[in-house]
């Protein structure tokens, strides 16, 4: 990775320079604090992620690294479902994740293009993206294939790193892996062209914060897209736990009802309605633009019908309880 990426670095948590040990890892200037590589990827991360201890995860990050020296990528995944995943219980529900994993390789691609058809804009020409809660990394080669010069990912999940870090060494890729927190980035304000963040809004643990490092990383004029589940879709059902409506309810109760249905814990997750997605991105972007997922003509469920069927009636009514918005903000 060229010397022009990893100059943009900064501390997370006082924005200074950071200087390299003989370990290589790094030292802020100002306070001292010192960022480790593990698994071969820098770790800026200031909080745990939702799900297990960072201990837990780096100790699991760095057995799928040693695993990813003797197996390709679609072995690895395999073999982290079925061997190393915490859920790793019973076949049925490993088969269902290496599905889903496998499928991201094929989605993630037409996802970026089609966020950017719905904008109507491009991944600016020679510029530097972000790919901001880049999980497997599935998105970046498409990202370098639509003009960036370079492209960035950042994490707070090590597991999901190393996965992207041995796709992208499978497919020939220089970009940059940092596991880090989207609520404190570690970059120099005004780093990047682009900044992408699909699927991510919903996981972060503060969104204002989420929004803002996003603003303050991106040169001006610069574009950030990102897409948002709607809090009152009634086109489907809640996308991670699959019930219905349940994000109509008050937010105190949807933990417990999630619970009571036997979907387990609601954790890691807050869906945002259309008014609460426009006032969080209007209160930081200059430009925003946000569109909501047309109508699936081949919906077969009866709201997806009804939704596809009256849509021409009421438009702006519709965006209130379409599936998804995307949006894009501009600096
Ligand atoms: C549903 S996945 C989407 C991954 C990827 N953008 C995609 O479209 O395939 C959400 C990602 O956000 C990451 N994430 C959640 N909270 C985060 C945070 N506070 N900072 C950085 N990444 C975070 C998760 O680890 C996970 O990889």
């Amino acid at each position: 990775m060229t010397a022009d990426v990893l100059a943009l670095l900064r501390c997370p948590r006082d924005g200074s320079r950071l200087q390299p040990r003989a370990d290589g890892a790094l030292v802020s200037e100002c306070s001292g604090h010192v960022y480790p590589v593990i698994a071969g990827i820098y770790d800026f991360r200031l909080f745990d992620p939702p799900y297990m201890t960072r201990e837990a995860e780096n100790h699991l990050a760095l057995a799928i690294d040693e695993a990813a020296k003797r197996m390709d990528h679609t072995a690895l995944v395999r073999h982290f479902e079925s061997e190393l995943a915490p859920d790793a219980h019973d076949n049925q529900t490993i088969e269902k994740h290496i599905r889903h994993r496998m499928a991201l390789r094929e989605r993630a691609p037409r996802r970026l293009l089609d966020m950017l058809a719905m904008a109507g804009c491009a991944v600016p020409r020679d510029g530097i993206a972000l790919d901001l809660g880049c999980g497997s990394g599935e998105a970046m080669a498409t990202l370098l294939a639509q003009g960036a010069r370079r492209v960035v990912g950042v994490d707070i999940s090590l597991i999901e790193l190393v996965l992207a870090k041995k796709l992208l060494q499978e497919t020939g890729l220089d970009a940059l892996l940092i596991a880090g927190c989207a609520e404190a980035l570690p970059f120099a304000a005004d780093s990047f062209d682009f900044v992408y963040s699909p699927d991510v809004i919903e996981h972060v643990s503060n969104q204002p914060d989420y929004l803002g490092e996003a603003h303050r990383v991106l040169r001006d004029q610069g574009v950030f897209l990102l897409n948002s589940p709607n809090r009152y879709s009634v086109v489907c059902p809640e996308p991670h736990v699959g019930i219905w409506f349940l994000t109509f309810l008050p937010r105190p109760l949807i933990d417990p009802v999630c619970r009571l249905a036997g979907k387990g814990r609601y954790v890691g997750k807050r869906l945002v309605s259309l008014p609460e997605l426009r006032a969080l991105v209007r209160d930081r972007f200059r430009e925003v633009r946000i569109r909501s997922r047309e109508a699936n003509p081949q919906a077969t469920s009866l709201p997806g019908r009804l939704f596809y069927a009256m849509r021409p009636y009421s438009e702006q009514a519709f965006a209130y309880i379409a599936d998804q918005h995307v949006v894009l903000a501009r600096k």
